[in-house]
């Protein structure tokens, strides 16, 4: 019986990979997470240059890919960047790759992140590494940075008629980790989060839970992708598999918020 791990998270240091290692360490899985950026307790790879993937691969069964860049060399990273991951994989034969994708993406490629993702699916479905591909909805973490940002001015511009769905990281973190440990699946059912929501309905939600004072101003916004968002391009109601909602969410986030509060008083 050997210690070494089985399986590699790449992006295990973000928002989803945290989720995804806290929930593996749960089930006494052997988990190696891949950083680039040298982040304690991780092993060093960089899917940018490739260096440091052959030693992150090595005696690993099982990857789950979370690793992204969508603001800097995202092609590079995440296009190419997979492309040198799978090979790497391919070399120790890897059994099986589960990759996260984004729902919608075909039906709002205009948006160039989107074209990324669409791209790396491509590289994952063309390898012979056998794979599993899950497109989520946005996570509600991405929604509430949004919100944040937009809350600094004493009027807020939201997209007019924006609808989402969006669904909490460890609810796609549990459905990724499911995957993981189940045998290669291809391209697996969308899952989204519990309800379907306007953008505006989100913003209120979340003025009323933390008794914040904002104007709210609905702008119409031009576009191909902005009229592809509004038509529903990112939403998957058939397949709300998330029990979260936005308003669970937010109370959480403030409860641990006052909690992180009272430890630094203590
Ligand atoms: N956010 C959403 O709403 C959403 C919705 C659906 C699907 N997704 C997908 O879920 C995945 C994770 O999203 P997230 O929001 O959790 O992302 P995130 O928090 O930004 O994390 C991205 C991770 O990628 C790693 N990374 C970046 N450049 C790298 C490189 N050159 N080599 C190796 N690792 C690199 C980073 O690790 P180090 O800095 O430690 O290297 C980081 O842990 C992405 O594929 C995204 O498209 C996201």
């Amino acid at each position: 019986m050997t210690n070494a791990p089985q399986l590699l998270v790449t992006g295990g240091t973000g928002v989803l990979g945290r989720q995804v290692v806290g929930r593996l360490g749960s089930a006494g899985v052997g988990v190696r997470v891949l950083s680039h950026s040298g982040k304690p307790g991780t092993i060093h790879g960089d899917l940018l240059t490739g260096e440091g993937l052959e030693r992150a691969v090595r005696g690993v069964d099982t990857i789950i890919h979370c690793a992204s860049s969508p603001f800097r060399k995202a092609r590079q990273v995440d296009v190419e960047g997979t492309g040198r991951l799978l090979e790497a994989a391919r070399g120790v034969g890897v059994s099986h790759l589960v990759y996260i994708s984004i729902v919608g993406i075909d039906r709002a490629a205009s948006y160039p992140y989107y074209r990324v993702k669409l791209e790396t699916e491509r590289v994952v479905e063309s390898s012979p590494v056998p794979h599993t591909i899950l497109r989520a909805t946005q996570f509600y973490d991405l929604v509430l940075m949004g919100v944040r940002f937009l809350e600094r001015l004493p009027v807020m511009a939201i997209p007019r008629d924006f609808p989402g769905q969006p669904i909490d990281v460890g609810e796609v973190a549990r459905c990724l980790v499911e995957l993981a440990l189940s045998g290669p699946a291809g391209r697996v059912p969308d899952i989204g989060g519990p309800e379907v929501r306007t953008l505006a309905g989100m913003v209120r939600a979340y003025l009323e839970i933390t008794g914040r004072r904002r104007g709210i101003f609905e702008v119409p916004v031009p576009g191909k992708t902005a009229r592809a968002f509004r038509e529903g391009a990112l939403l998957c109601p058939e397949h709300a598999y998330g029990q979260i909602r936005w308003e669970d969410f937010l109370r959480s986030e403030m409860r641990t918020a006052v909690d992180r509060r009272e430890q630094v008083m203590r």
